[in-house]
């Protein structure tokens, strides 16, 4: 039998997939949710149908299409009308907007930031250090590494970054459609200014190459530039922020795990990649399908609304052994967390990058480092928006 629950569901510990989710032991791979508005779509939970639809590009990203999939009203009154630069194209306007993009974020420009990077989380480290304890770690820390990292990147400066902040925070949990309208056009137009900016001046940030590509022929349009420039800042800081404030969490509520990282910080790459998977924070990829997809024994029909929980399908037990473990041992390589196919995440080598610097300096830095309140009472997102804590009080 299959369970209509309402998507998106909050998790009910920060770190473990919403427990109204069917498990894909128990169910078939696709089960039927309700979005807000009632429409019934297909979620996604078992790890082999999801890599292999995710794969599948009958499967669309367009969000102004009329049954695309979207989780709450404030997302759809944005999104129906305008899609996000990348995730929202299908190729080939999403390869040729990609293309642009890669070589700012391969695996060699990611590993030529590290020092960069660790200068970064040692210079918050001495200002948390030199205040405290004890500390609130969110906005101390695990916001401003990727703020700062992302800026330098791009060519954003940083001293803007309580409005790009607020703007990002309002548009991604905004409480009105009002709101979250307002957000997106303040950040258009304070990126829009940057661009113009950058034409008569130009730096040598990612979007000062963008902008120098855009003079040439065939290059994007200045409203394509603010767009890419607007997807980049916001998943650029958002996401990484939350993997490093719900990965400091979840590593204290797991002392034991804690104690292995310290004691041999080798296992650090192996340590974030569990953590990604166990985290899952991207929590709901959406499409929809173009054509009829037969797919484990079911046909989505065109036009029906395809989501993915990527924390029930990084916790497939078919995929990984004893999976609600968080474990150094196992190698999660193949995580859905990231997403996959040609919208896998432009930004998942800096991430990467990002998490084994800011959680291995954290870690060897901090050794006394626990919660400052008991773990129940600190609040962490709902999950119609990127999984992560509100806040998090520390001490050392
Ligand atoms: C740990 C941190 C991160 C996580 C968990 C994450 C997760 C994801 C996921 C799941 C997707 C695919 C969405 C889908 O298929 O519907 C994605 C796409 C994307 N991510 Fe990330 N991301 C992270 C960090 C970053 C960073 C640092 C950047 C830097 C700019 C970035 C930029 C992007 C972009 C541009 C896309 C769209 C790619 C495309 O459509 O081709 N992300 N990310």
């Amino acid at each position: 039998m299959t369970k209509a629950v309402a998507f998106p569901q909050d998790r009910t510990c920060p770190y473990h997939p919403p427990a109204a989710y069917p498990r894909t032991e128990e169910e078939h791979p696709l089960t039927r949710v309700t979005l807000w508005d009632g429409r019934p779509v297909w979620l996604v939970t078992g790890h082999a149908a999801a890599r292999s639809l995710l794969a599948d590009q009958r499967l669309s990203t367009d969000s102004t299409r009329d049954d695309f999939p979207l989780p709450t009203e404030r997302a759809a009154a944005v999104r129906r009308r305008r899609r996000t630069a990348l995730l929202g194209w299908d190729d080939p306007e999403h390869n040729a907007q990609r293309r642009m993009l890669i070589p700012s974020f391969t695996l060699k420009r990611a590993e030529s930031l590290r020092p960069r990077i660790q200068e970064t989380v040692d210079r918050l480290l001495d200002a948390m250090e030199a205040q405290g304890p004890p500390a609130e770690l969110v906005s101390a820390f695990a916001l401003p590494v990727p703020s700062i990292v992302i800026c330098d990147l791009l060519g954003v400066p940083y001293a803007d970054h309580d409005f790009f902040e607020e703007q990002s925070r309002r548009l991604l949990r905004g409480p009105t459609i009002a709101d979250t309208e307002d957000a997106l056009a303040q950040l258009e137009g304070y990126l829009g200014d940057l661009i113009d900016r950058k034409r008569r001046k130009p730096g040598d940030g990612v979007l000062d190459d963008l902008v120098a590509r855009a003079s040439g022929n065939g290059g994007p349009e200045r409203e394509e530039l603010v767009q890419l420039a607007t997807i980049l800042l916001v998943a650029g800081h958002e996401t990484t922020a939350n993997m490093i404030s719900l990965g400091t969490y979840t590593l204290l509520r797991h002392p034991e795990r804690l104690a292995e990282l310290r004691a041999d910080p080798g296992l650090l790459p192996t340590a974030v990649e569990e953590l990604l998977r166990f985290l899952s924070i991207a929590d709901g990829l959406l499409r929809v399908a173009r054509e009829d997809v037969d797919v484990a024994g079911t046909v989505i029909r065109a036009g029906e609304g395809v989501v993915f929980s990527t924390s029930v399908i990084n916790r497939d037990a078919a995929a990984y052994s004893d999976p609600d473990t968080l474990d150094w041992a196992r190698s999660a390589r193949h995580h859905v967390a990231f997403g996959f196919g040609i919208h896998q995440c432009l930004g998942q080598n800096l991430a990467r990058a990002e998490l084994e610097i800011a959680l291995g300096t954290l870690l060897r830095r901090l050794p006394g480092l626990r919660l400052a309140v008991p773990a129940e009472e600190i609040p962490f997102k709902p999950g119609d928006t990127i999984q992560g804590m509100l806040e998090l009080p520390v001490t050392w």
